[in-house]
């Protein structure tokens, strides 16, 4: 008998997703400590600078610490079934190195979980979004140093005793495969001029890896049915040409990427990247129980973050290169007026790749359009960002029908919050908008956008109706 969904799932968690760091501001509200965006006000490709006197637009964000009420009762509107946010680390934890958390914190969060379930709406929460404690990187040197892994063991018991009956839906480190690009943001590590940048990047990931897994093992003890994700950068990537050359390095920058997934939900290390660590002096320092709980404790599923595509082409860079920056043009496809070329089909593609490669659910964590908003007799019609999801969103249940086992959509910036990339609030994604701008003026005044409605009929119809 042929057993063939041809839609999507009853209980598909469609929704929004932001993160702390770009929305709450608050950046030193309530006992609060630095993390390390509060110190990369050009974002989080850009260097840390402790002592930068450049606007930062992460420090009051958009308000969300104060306004999540208001912003929660229009997720609700919309219909939202899930809701992704991640803790903010550094307002647990302060410096990150201390043995009791900040009770101001934990309640903020509590007020936030509990809002979301007054109306239904499941949480989904990321445990580390970009946002290390800025102590941890700076007397310890981040997730290059062992040490990390207590620290953020001793976070995480926090949080899983405090949320257990609000949140099962769990992710522990946001991105991680973008610490080729951006070893700060991703990794919580400074590198050193004179450093082996790679040896600092495994070592760090293989702390990360060790870390997820006694996360894993822990959540479930303490939160039975809970699940525990692995999140990561995989917009498409695909050769520049056919020729061979093309082909075989773009197989190789892409295994780079799906290197952090086959070591989080394989449990195992694969072969191929022992002759890159030979190729680049890599050693890591691994304890001998490590590969034990690495393959005992993988991840439950697969939540990733889909934008567009990029092309490769031989001889450009490899390491250092997750394929979400750079690339060819690709002249069958249009981009965003920030570069970024929209590929409906490669979100199929790519749930089919990774379906394939790990048979475990995936749950599209990010997708959506950031770009330029202007008002038209105080209405925002942006039939640009609907077209987009549409588009999106066919190819989602076409990955579906073609027997890929998704989770749900959580469409990234649900609100305007503050580019990750650039630390600009220009860039928006939001299906509402906030009134602040790059000089970070504006009244924070919320308003709706054509896409609101919209997308609440997508909810409500379960992704069939799409026009
Ligand atoms: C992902 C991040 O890389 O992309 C988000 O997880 C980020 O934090 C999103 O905001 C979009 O990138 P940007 O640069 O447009 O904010």
């Amino acid at each position: 008998m042929n057993q063939r969904n041809k839609s999507f799932p009853k209980d598909f968690l469609w929704g929004g997703a932001i993160a702390a760091n770009q929305t709450e501001g608050a950046y030193l509200e309530d006992g609060k400590g630095l993390s390390i965006v509060d110190l990369m006000p050009n974002g989080l490709l850009a260097d840390l600078k402790e002592d930068s006197t450049d606007l930062n637009l992460y420090h009051e964000g958009i308000g969300f610490y104060h306004h999540y009420k208001e912003d929660i009762a229009m997720f609700a509107e919309m219909g939202f079934k899930a809701f992704r946010t991640s803790i903010a680390w550094s307002r647990i934890f302060p410096k990150g190195d201390e043995q009791s958390p900040n009770e101001k914190g934990l309640e903020f969060y509590d007020n936030v979980f509990d809002e979301l379930l007054k109306y239904g709406i499941e949480p989904v929460v990321t445990i580390s979004h970009f946002e290390t404690p800025w102590h941890l990187v700076k007397e310890y040197g981040g997730w290059k140093n062992r040490k990390m892994i207590d620290f953020y063991m001793r976070y995480c018991e926090t949080i899983f005793n405090r949320y257990k009956d609000k949140v099962k839906y769990w992710m522990g480190f946001n991105e991680i495969n973008n610490i080729y690009t951006g070893p700060t943001a991703a990794g919580a590590i400074l590198i050193e001029e004179h450093e082996n940048r790679l040896q600092a990047i495994y070592q760090a990931s293989h702390n990360c890896f060790v870390a997820s897994a006694l996360a894993t093992k822990l959540c479930h003890e303490i939160i039975p049915g809970s699940q525990m994700g692995a999140m990561l950068a995989l917009s498409a990537l695909y050769p520049n040409t056919c020729h061979p050359n093309d082909v075989f390095e773009t197989y190789e920058v892409r295994r780079r990427a799906l290197f952090f997934g086959d070591v989080l939900l394989r449990g195992t290390y694969p072969s191929y990247i022992y002759r890159i660590w030979d190729e680049h002096d890599v050693h890591i320092k691994m304890e001998e129980k490590d590969l034990e709980l690495i393959k005992q404790y993988p991840s439950d599923y697969l939540g990733f973050s889909y934008y567009r595509s990029t092309t490769h082409k031989a001889g450009t860079r490899i390491l250092g290169h997750t394929g979400g920056i750079a690339g060819t043009p690709n002249p069958y496809l249009e981009a965003t007026p920030w570069g970024w070329q929209i590929d409906s089909k490669g979100l199929r593609y790519v749930c089919n790749e990774l379906y394939d490669r790990y048979q475990k659910p995936l749950f599209i964590v990010e997708n959506g359009m950031g770009t330029n908003d202007e008002f038209e007799n105080g209405e925002i019609n942006d039939d640009y960002r609907i077209d987009y999801v549409i588009a999106h969103i066919k190819e989602l249940k076409e990955a579906v029908v073609d027997g890929v086992e998704l989770m749900g959509y959580t469409y990234w910036g649900p609100i305007d919050i503050v580019s990750a990339g650039t630390g600009e609030l220009k860039k928006r994604y939001g299906f509402i908008y906030v009134d602040r701008d790059n000089e970070g003026k504006g009244t924070l005044k919320r308003t709706r956008k054509k896409s609101f409605n919209w997308y609440k009929k997508v909810i409500e119809t379960n992704g069939e109706d799409l026009a």
